[in-house]
């Protein structure tokens, strides 16, 4: 057994944060830009994800804009999930504020009521709950060829996985979100809380390519840190399926087949005329011991996964996008 099977494994020696290998050389601009434009040339079909599969749960909701648009999400009165342009058809009231009732979303200004069916000239929008995700399809934002569903990622299955997903907002637009999850060579850099030992073992051009997941895939091996020296080390590869998503599939260690999905929505400018995007991450982490019970005696060892990719990676992930926006709108990016 290699020592990167072995679940947890306790670090010989901390390594100051200064005097771990500078990363800087291999993480080039011009193969994370490549990397990145060839992501953006995949198909989503015009499939935006908007939230949670769970916020549909009992008579809830998701609401939000998509490039500017205001939609709103819910499941109709047989269960399936429906949605379409959060203005009301009578006066414009903003339906992410109206109750859902049976199924029937209740306009709060004059009670018109929708059924997800075309009625009083609104018009419903093609939505699709994949059991984590919710995502709805905005053919006029997207200016791509539509497809009848979106692209998701293959991922364990559900009833033996532990599912988080986290959301957060960044004045940026979604590929500089993709371009930072193309750079896993900050890792133990920026986020040293999380992560150490990080190596990319195969990056796109290598010419070891990591045939299986495709010629753009990025092989990292890492260690997410559990506590003091204790450490969980995995081997990930991170693929970019669609121009607004990264996923990152742990292949061995603790967790292997877990993925992690990325997605970065646009939601439109700010008060300033600035980009906005969100952030939606979905965890889906298992064990590799079959059942869900056992998937959750092994939940001590899949939290660090689940935690590091939460909140705290995030602001400064979001950070980092938020300067490479920055730098980009001001002519001033030097990648
Ligand atoms: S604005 Fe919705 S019913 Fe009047
Ligand atoms: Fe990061």
């Amino acid at each position: 057994m290699s020592r990167r099977r072995l679940p947890l494994s306790l670090r010989r020696r901390a390594v100051p944060w200064e005097g771990q290998r500078p990363t800087w050389r291999e993480a080039r601009p011009a193969l994370i830009a490549g990397a990145l434009k060839r992501a953006r040339t995949r198909p989503s079909g015009n499939w935006y994800v908007v939230g949670a599969s769970r916020a549909l749960r009992g008579e809830g909701k998701l609401a939000g804009t998509v490039a500017g648009q205001e939609i709103v999400v819910w499941r109709g009165p047989d269960g399936r999930p429906v949605g379409g342009p959060a203005i009301c058809p009578h006066l414009g009231a903003p339906l992410r504020d109206s109750p859902v009732r049976c199924g029937t979303l209740v306009c709060h200004w004059h009670g018109l009521a929708l059924d997800g069916n075309p009625y009083a000239g609104w018009s419903p929008l093609p939505v699709h709950d994949d059991g984590v995700l919710v995502w709805a399809r905005l053919d006029a934002v997207g200016g791509e060829e539509p497809l009848d569903a979106p692209v998701v990622p293959p991922r364990p299955e559900p009833s033996r996985a532990l599912t988080a997903v986290y959301t957060g907002v960044g004045v940026c637009e979604p590929e500089d979100v993709v371009a930072n999850r193309l750079d896993p060579w900050h890792g133990a850099w920026l986020h040293p809380y999380a992560f150490v030992d990080l190596t990319v073992v195969d990056a796109p051009g290598d010419p070891a390519g990591a045939m299986d997941d495709g010629p753009d895939a990025l092989t990292v091996d890492v260690s997410f840190k559990v506590a003091g020296r204790i450490v969980v080390p995995v081997r990930a590869v991170f693929t970019a399926p669609g121009p607004r998503t990264v996923v990152m599939r742990v292949c061995e260690g603790e967790g292997a087949g877990s993925v992690v999905e990325t997605h970065a929505t646009p939601l439109g400018a700010d008060g300033a005329g600035r980009p906005r995007t969100a952030v939606i991450e979905a965890v889906v982490a298992v064990s590799a011991r079959p059942g869900f019970a056992a998937a959750r005696r092994a939940a001590p060892l899949l939290r660090p996964l689940v935690r590091a990719t939460a909140g705290r990676l995030w602001r400064d992930d979001l950070a980092y996008a938020e300067r490479r926006w920055h730098l980009r709108s001001t002519g001033r990016f030097p990648g």
